[in-house]
């Protein structure tokens, strides 16, 4: 490698899981319990330059212009190390990151965090990795980070070793317009993050059954994609949702997730399509905030509906993007 720094900037956008990711079958690798299905948010994105630099003593994080500390600084320098070990360098680097969505608001930025970071380290490495290895690599950031390396709709093969974990397209993000509006219930950081919750949900007794028909649901959430049957799809989305949740709030210790306007928001979009006829379903992360998945047509009757119910909810509004991509080599 040359002297001077070897710099490169990656976007990657966040993405929605409609089939989800919760526990894993080996931690150290973070080889996902089951395979999951998510589509990726154009309007939420990291950007994020990583500059290898030989008189650099430690790693150093930059996240929206402050310097990081503590525990997102460990996880990145942790990411680091992995990938200096796999391709042999000894620099560290300068990393710095920003999320066009607003921090803290409960909305995860470690999909498109790692899957940004993983594709500018690498990039600026002068390697030219396939998505597939890009994939990889993010996931062991964070599992759903994997996600965030392919376009549209996509899929994340659980596999069953490093090199068979990984995510790919199954529909482009034109395939089918749906939009995600965002119901940030709380902007409340939260007390136990995924990667603590991976890791307790194998104590629900309900983690079984929710691993074992997991298969059943893919095939139903990918076939209600690809006929853009939003009917089943919504079905099988929420009762994911719902799943994983259950898990949750009986895992030890239980992870109760939701808030009280998350269930009542939850009720109403219940309500708007069966009663109203509305082309919309909710699902949500570990966090309160509800995503109402949604066909273009009904988005706007979605936000102003979600306003009538509380004027103050704060509503972000996203379409089907595109996957990683380098900005500045
Ligand atoms: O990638 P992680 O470790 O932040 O886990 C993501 C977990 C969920 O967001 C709850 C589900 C998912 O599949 O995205």
């Amino acid at each position: 490698m040359a002297d001077g720094p070897r710099s490169a900037t990656a976007r990657a956008h966040s993405n929605i899981a409609f089939v989800k990711y919760w526990g894993n079958r080996d931690h150290r690798l973070r080889l996902p319990a089951n395979s999951s299905i998510s589509m990726n948010l154009a309007d939420l994105h990291t950007t994020t330059t990583v500059a290898w630099e030989r008189s650099l003593r430690l790693d150093t994080l930059r996240i929206n212009g402050a310097l990081a500390a503590d525990s997102a600084l460990e996880r990145v320098r942790n990411h680091l190390d992995m990938l200096r070990a796999r391709f042999k360098t000894r620099r560290y680097a300068r990393v710095c990151s920003m999320n066009n969505f607003p921090m803290g608001t409960g909305i995860a930025s470690s999909a498109s965090a790692f899957a940004a970071l993983t594709m500018a380290a690498g990039t600026a490495l002068g390697l030219n990795l396939s998505e597939r290895e890009l994939s990889i690599l993010a996931r062991m950031g964070s599992g759903s980070a994997a996600r965030s390396i392919p376009s549209g709709y996509v899929e994340w093969h659980a596999g069953h070793s490093h090199e068979t974990s990984f995510a790919e397209t199954f529909a482009s993000s034109d395939h089918w317009k749906l939009i995600d509006v965002i119901a940030i219930v709380s902007r409340a950081h939260k007390r136990t993050g995924s990667s603590a919750g991976h890791e307790t949900a194998g104590s629900s007794v309900l983690q079984p059954a929710r691993i074992g028909s997991a298969a059943d649901r893919m095939g139903a959430v990918k076939s209600a994609i690809m006929r853009r049957d939003f009917e089943q799809f919504a079905s099988v989305v929420e009762e994911d949702s719902n799943l994983m949740h259950a898990v949750m709030m009986t895992s030890d210790p239980p992870l109760l997730y939701w808030a009280p306007l998350s269930f009542a928001i939850m009720k109403e979009v219940r309500h708007w399509r069966t009663v109203e006829h509305l082309q919309v379903c909710f699902t949500l992360d570990a966090g309160p905030n509800v995503h109402c998945i949604c066909a273009s047509t009904d988005a706007d009757a979605v936000v102003a509906r979600l306003q009538a119910l509380s004027s103050e909810l704060e509503i972000l509004r996203s379409t089907v993007g595109c996957g990683a991509y380098i900005l500045k080599p």
